[in-house]
């Protein structure tokens, strides 16, 4: 999903000459899908590993190459300026070793290497390379410089490289270049310097080894949220229940199964937290006894299963809290939404209730879209605003929100 903000966007892509640069064709058509233009420049080397036409025919522009800074047909245009005039951000996937002592030393001697330098918005850099290029103390150099600029270096995955080694130094993603990318351009920062903790998604309540109780919770609001708080500067945790969601480039995830397990990892980093938002669809009871043998059909006609209460973890972390953090919970209701949401402020001892009918079409549980209200524990703004649209978006109109109380 692609946030509203960084549709219509220039961006510039440099593609410098690491094998990983074959992988940049999925990367134009993901830009090109999000509604962004694409201008590209391609090193010497990158033009031998990836078809420039290859490009071209994806961005539906000509691709720029290095012969272009002096040609007689091209130079004329000044194409170094001409770009990084014209581009919002610069990104530079796969960045080489090379490429990036050239943009920590201003070294202007080719077409990628002057555009970068006289480019004055953010640059994202995805190095890419082997582990030890990687780790040689040039590179680290190289990459403090970088972020010394102000740029945006990201670091590469790790996985088998294609040198034959095994480490750091893959290209990331797709889709995490994306991520960084709409990181780098986001309008809004209001986040930066904050630690955001969210849960997501569904509790599983197993019964015995194959079964357990859960409900249709996908994680997608809570993912959106921890996607949008991370773009617009946070230092994310996501207490996430099982879920087939990409975790959004740069924000850390750790995975929970039960109810209990995600009240003990929201315990863990509710210290430094600034900002605790609770999306997840937490299993309100367990089975008293967990069978630890498979339960047998043959062995009764009726199951019953008796149940316990589970923590509640809202209500635990808002008697635990500091003066100053945040507490923002939802409320999944399917009737007396406003009611039920209000009473949840006050049970839970929330900062702000995020009131989501899911009864209603295109809005709650595993839908790309939702429909919510926002209440304050603040009784003078019960005026209810409602937030609707896909979930990124939805999960944008809540962090303004949220901003507001932390102002
Ligand atoms: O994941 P999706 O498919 O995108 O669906 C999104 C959603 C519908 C799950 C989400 O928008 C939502 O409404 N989340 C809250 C679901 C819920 O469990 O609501 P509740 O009314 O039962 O709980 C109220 C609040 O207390 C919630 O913030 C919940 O996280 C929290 N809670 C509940 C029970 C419990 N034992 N501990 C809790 O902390």
């Amino acid at each position: 999903m692609t946030p509203k903000w960084a549709r219509n966007k220039k961006i510039l892509l440099g593609i410098s000459g690491g094998i990983a640069a074959y992988k940049t064709a999925e990367l134009v058509r993901a830009l090109v899908k999000s509604d962004c233009e694409v201008e590209i420049i391609l090193t010497e080397t990158a033009a031998r590993l990836v078809a420039p036409l290859t490009l071209a025919t994806l961005s539906k522009r000509r691709v720029w190459q290095e012969a272009d800074l002096r040609s007689d047909e091209m130079g004329w245009r000044i194409p170094h300026i001409t770009l990084s005039d014209w581009a919002d951000v610069m990104v530079i996937a796969p960045c080489t070793a090379n490429v990036l002592r050239m943009a920590a030393t201003g070294n202007s001697s080719t077409l990628l290497g002057a555009t970068m330098l006289a480019f004055t918005r953010p640059i994202v850099f995805f190095p890419a390379m082997n582990s030890h290029m990687l780790a040689n103390p040039a590179t680290k150099g190289n990459v403090r410089t970088l972020e010394g600029f102000g740029h945006r270096v990201v670091d590469p995955d790790s996985g088998p490289l294609a040198c034959g080694y095994e480490g750091k130094g893959r290209l990331p993603s797709t889709e995490a270049i994306l991520d960084e990318t709409w990181a780098a351009i986001c309008p809004k920062r209001d986040f930066a310097g904050r630690k955001v903790l969210i849960t997501a998604g569904p509790t599983h309540e197993y019964i015995d080894p194959v079964r357990f109780i859960s409900n249709p919770s996908s994680g997608k609001m809570g993912y959106a949220l921890a996607a949008e708080a991370r773009y617009r500067g946070a230092d994310v945790v996501l207490v996430t229940g099982p879920s087939n969601e990409r975790v959004p480039s740069g924000v850390r995830a750790i995975p929970v199964t039960s109810a209990q397990e995600m009240q003990r990892a929201c315990l863990d980093e509710l210290q430094d937290a600034d900002v605790i938002i609770k999306a997840a669809a937490v299993g309100d009871y367990r089975a008293r006894k967990f069978s630890p043998q498979k339960i047998k059909r043959e062995k009764a006609e009726i199951l019953t299963i008796e149940m316990e209460r589970n923590p509640d973890i809202a209500r635990e972390i808002s008697a635990r809290r500091r003066p100053g953090q945040i507490l923002v919970g939802f409320a999944a209701e399917t009737e007396n939404v406003m009611e039920n949401a209000l009473r949840k402020i006050e049970s839970k001892g929330l900062d702000m209730v995020v009131a989501n009918d899911v009864s209603e079409d295109g809005a709650g549980f595993a839908s790309n879209t939702n429909h919510v209200c926002v209440y304050f524990s603040d009784v003078l703004s019960l005026q209810p605003t409602p937030i609707f649209g896909d979930k990124l978006e939805v999960a944008s109109g809540i962090l303004d929100r949220v901003a507001g109380l932390m102002a």
